[in-house]
């Protein structure tokens, strides 16, 4: 038997020949009685700059540890070791099941908390977390007990934990340009974690954010990776404590996540989830730096991206997983897969897929059942299958044990039992006060005509929309995944920005008066306008279609609040509240003062700290914070980057101004945007409309799928879909027991770029018949998918339900209702998908885009 199955060299720049290798594979498993060996051609070592810096692991391989870890394997059946390689999210395993598969890791995604209440108090947690680890311990039965490792986003302090200190987003950390701040916060955030009974943070994230349009830039420290590296290691440090002392993952430390490995800051266009493309060191060269500084603190855990590099998904990169970081690099702690991240590898689904295993994830996040439980049977069969190497098993198995130990997770007090010690430790005052620090050190002041520091005695407007919003000054990951309109009241403890000027204000003798509108009782002296993006996160966040970087590109309505106080002649200072660099020319023009101050958190009070001085009138605290991204001239000056060949920012990376900077006068800076209509990548070059169909000899194929993203070729029946072709269209039946898809596929091209009939106010179009009546109530739906796994739905059930039996109709759907959800038109790859829970009967034929539709179209989302 023996078969290791490398296959990053053969797949290099194809995803087609992956798809071969993946039937290939599953030919192999049922085949498995004759076993086949592969040979792949060795893949040439990864090179390293010759000037690249070593890593010296500071956390040596301790040799009676690893003789205990062996002795633990040899205890330990197939189905036992398989169990560890797993983790499911907190809603979806049992304490009973966490016993009977041995399961090794739990987590919560973002907004996930126990029992599904969003109040969960520490108690709550540190419950929950007993219930997983005391049933992980049971010796019940002569169970072996190996602790259960419970891993959470605390991704800008315990972002998940109502009540918890919540300090400015990287990007924010990049700009105070101070690494023993970001130790300290990470520090913070470890005691926080602790104290609620979790071990292992999933941060920092060490992108190299390159394109600003990505939804994730702010979780990056910086667009240059020395920053990067200089934050990321120290942040590290804080969470896990010093290596080589006793602090080293002792009681209030918990694990780090090197994330996302390697290359989710390098995407074209931005694309969260995308694609890096480019030669391989120059890549290494800008996104490896942050995982050597991580190396040499010891991190111990690392997570793989959701992005491709060159061609190669990162799950499946043997090359860059196994050889670099686990080989030249002696990387020993454990990689953890992305949630749900292999479904997104072609050949695999959410619940199979051994090449990822191969290619070096140790632990897989498989957050919900069935799926984590048909994978282990998948994994388990693959191994007597021959298709995945016991030793690699074994591997995985000795790596997690290993930090298991190191961790002391064997010994280290239970969650109930730290409780006692840590009470108190969430949103403690001294954390606050940190983050509070942090505030104060990441705002960067852009403009100033000399309004600001606002002096004592002054009469303050405190307006716009983020002036007492919690949640925007949180941005994403903030109580929820996405932090979107978060109530205030979710974050008790908090300051917004308005309360922290308020304060400041009355102290020296002035009055701040809130008004998110602007009206106002008594004239102003001046206005503090805090404006910018709502919080987004992950894929919602990228700048897609026919978007620019242009703050508000739509609705301006910042910009019409400070035009209309200016017009009433009260000097305006704009705060703005942004994930990354925008285009503001126009905000920038008409205000006095401009500050960008990222999104702070829950201490506002820090940006009153900057903004208001003293009672002498001399600044209380100077602006320290220099960009750590640079700053676009133009809508569309993305990819903008420090060292780029022609150079051109707006503000340049480090810019930033000081209270003793000199005052210049303000040249106008230019406010057109007649070329960016059509968004970024359209730019004014809309090819001509034409109809567009969608042809099998162009690679089309109709599938039916499951939403764990198994498929079917058609004609077939797959779970409650039966699809059959007709002389002209095809007729789809759902049984009405369970939830599948009818859905186009393109095995030539996986991804296409349909942002032209997007640009041409398209709809999309097919004719229709029902077979039996629908009700508004079904849940039918129509998707547009751009790859991976992110589609824009909409709901026909209404529409369906007036519609009469047996005849066809046209159904057209304004492209713009699926671009508003967060499908990229630029990379779609199920142009039509007709979704359905209930039985459903139809016909249908003549799938296209047509241009020109969007507003007369059966639903239409244009105006
Ligand atoms: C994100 C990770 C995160 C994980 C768990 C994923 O969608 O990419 O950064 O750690 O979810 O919530
Ligand atoms: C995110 C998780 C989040 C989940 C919500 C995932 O894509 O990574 O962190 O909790 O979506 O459905």
């Amino acid at each position: 038997m023996t078969l290791i199955f490398s296959s990053a060299q053969p797949r290099l720049n194809s995803i087609a020949t992956g798809v071969k290798l993946a039937l290939g594979l599953s030919l192999l498993m049922l085949g498995s009685a004759q076993a086949t060996t592969i040979t792949p051609p060795k893949p040439a070592p990864v090179l390293l700059p010759a000037d690249w810096n070593r890593v010296v692991n500071p956390v040596p391989m301790d040799a009676a540890m690893e003789a205990k870890i062996t002795e633990l394997l040899n205890k330990l059946s197939l189905e036992h070791k398989v169990g560890q390689m797993i983790q499911p999210h907190i809603g979806a395993v049992t304490p009973e099941e966490i016993k009977t598969y041995n399961i090794g890791s739990i987590l919560n995604g973002g907004g996930q908390n126990p029992n599904d209440n969003p109040n969960s108090t520490q108690q709550d947690w540190v419950q929950m977390a007993e219930r997983f680890y005391q049933a992980s311990m049971s010796t019940e039965h002569g169970r072996t007990p190996i602790p259960v490792v419970w891993g959470i986003d605390a991704v800008h302090g315990h972002s998940n934990m109502v009540g918890a200190t919540l300090f400015p987003h990287n990007i924010a950390l990049g700009a105070t340009r101070n690494p023993a701040l970001a130790k300290a916060l990470g520090a913070l955030t470890a005691k926080e974690v602790y104290a609620t009974g979790q071990d292992w943070d999933f941060a920092p994230t060490l992108a190299v954010a390159r394109d600003d349009r990505w939804g994730r830039a702010y979780e990056s420290f910086s667009e240059d990776s020395e920053l990067v590296a200089q934050m990321g290691g120290k942040m590290i440090e804080g969470l896990q404590g010093t290596a080589g002392t006793k602090e080293f993952l002792a009681a209030t430390k918990v694990l780090a996540t090197a994330k996302h490995f390697i290359g989710d800051g390098a995407t074209g266009f931005g694309d969260d989830q995308g694609y890096a493309e480019g030669e391989e060191q120059a890549l290494l060269r800008m996104h490896l730096p942050g995982y050597i500084s991580a190396l040499n603190v010891g991190v111990q855990t690392v997570m793989a991206s959701y992005s491709s590099w060159n061609g190669i998904h990162a799950h499946a990169n043997a090359r860059l997983m196994n050889e670099l970081l686990k080989g030249q690099l002696g990387f020993d702690g454990f990689i953890v897969s992305d949630w749900q991240a292999i479904s997104h590898m072609p050949g695999c689904s959410l619940d199979n897929c051994p090449e990822a295993v191969n290619a070096g994830v140790d632990l897989f996040m498989i957050p919900n059942a069935p799926d984590w439980k048909t994978f282990h049977a998948n994994v388990v069969a693959q191994v007597k299958a021959g298709v995945i190497n016991p030793a690699r098993i074994d591997d995985a198995v000795r790596r997690i044990l290993r930090v298991k130990m190191r961790q002391g997770l064997f010994t280290r007090p239970s969650p109930a039992q730290r409780a006692a010690a840590t009470a108190g430790a969430v949103g403690a005052p001294e954390h606050r006060a940190l983050a509070r620090q942090a505030v104060r050190e990441s705002l960067v002041l852009l403009k100033n005509t000399g309004v600001l520091p606002i002096k004592p005695k002054t009469k303050v407007l405190v307006t716009g929309a983020g002036a007492n919003n919690l949640s925007r000054q949180s941005g994403g990951w903030s109580v929820t995944w996405q932090g979107l309109n978060v109530p205030n009241d979710k974050f008790p403890g908090a300051t917004s920005i308005y309360t922290g000027l308020a304060h400041a204000l009355k102290a020296v003798g002035g009055t701040a008066e809130l008004s998110e509108q602007g009206t106002f009782t008594n004239k102003p002296d001046l206005a503090v306008v805090v404006i910018g993006e709502n919080a987004y996160a992950e894929t919602h966040g990228d700048i897609q279609n026919l978007a620019t970087l242009e703050l508000e590109g739509g609705s301006k309505t910042g910009l019409k609040l400070i035009q209309s106080l200016k017009a009433q002649g009260i000097p305006v200072v704009a705060v703005l509240l942004s994930g990354r660099p925008l285009w503001v020319n126009k905000e920038l023009n008409l205000a006095d003062a401009f500050v960008a101050a990222w999104q702070p958190g829950t201490e506002g009070a820090g940006v009153a700290d900057v903004l208001v001085a003293k009672i002498d009138g001399a600044p209380n605290a100077d602006f320290n914070g220099r960009l750590s991204f640079s700053w676009p001239a133009t809508p569309c000056q993305t990819p903008l980057n420090k060292g780029d060949a022609d150079y051109k920012p707006l503000f340049a990376f480090d810019y930033g101004l000081r209270y003793n900077s000199p005052i210049t006068p303000w040249q106008a800076l230019s406010e057109d945007t007649s070329a960016y209509a059509l968004g970024c990548r359209l730019k004014n070059q809309l090819p001509a409309a034409k109809q567009q169909t969608f042809k099998p000899q162009d690679g089309w194929n109709w599938k039916i799928e499951l939403p764990t993203f198994t498929q079917s070729a058609v004609p077939a029946t797959l779970g409650p879909l039966t699809v059959k072709p007709l002389d002209e269209g095809l007729s789809a039946t759902w049984s009405g027991k369970g939830e599948a898809r009818l859905i186009l596929r393109n095995n030539k091209t996986p991804r296409h770029d349909l942002l032209a009939a997007l640009g041409h106010r398209g709809a999309l179009a097919i004719d229709l018949k029902l077979l039996a009546p629908v009700t508004e109530k079904q849940g039918v739906d129509v998707r547009v998918w751009s790859s991976p796994l992110t589609a824009g739905v909409v709901d026909i059930s209404k529409l369906l339900a007036a519609w009469p039996q047996g005849k066809y109709q046209t159904l057209s759907i304004d492209l713009a209702c699926f671009a508003k959800e967060f499908t990229d038109f630029s990379k779609v790859d199920g142009p039509f998908a007709l979704q359905a829970k209930l039985a459903l009967a139809v016909e249908v034929k003549n799938l296209r885009y047509e241009p020109d539709l969007a507003k007369t179209a059966s639903i239409s989302c244009s105006n």
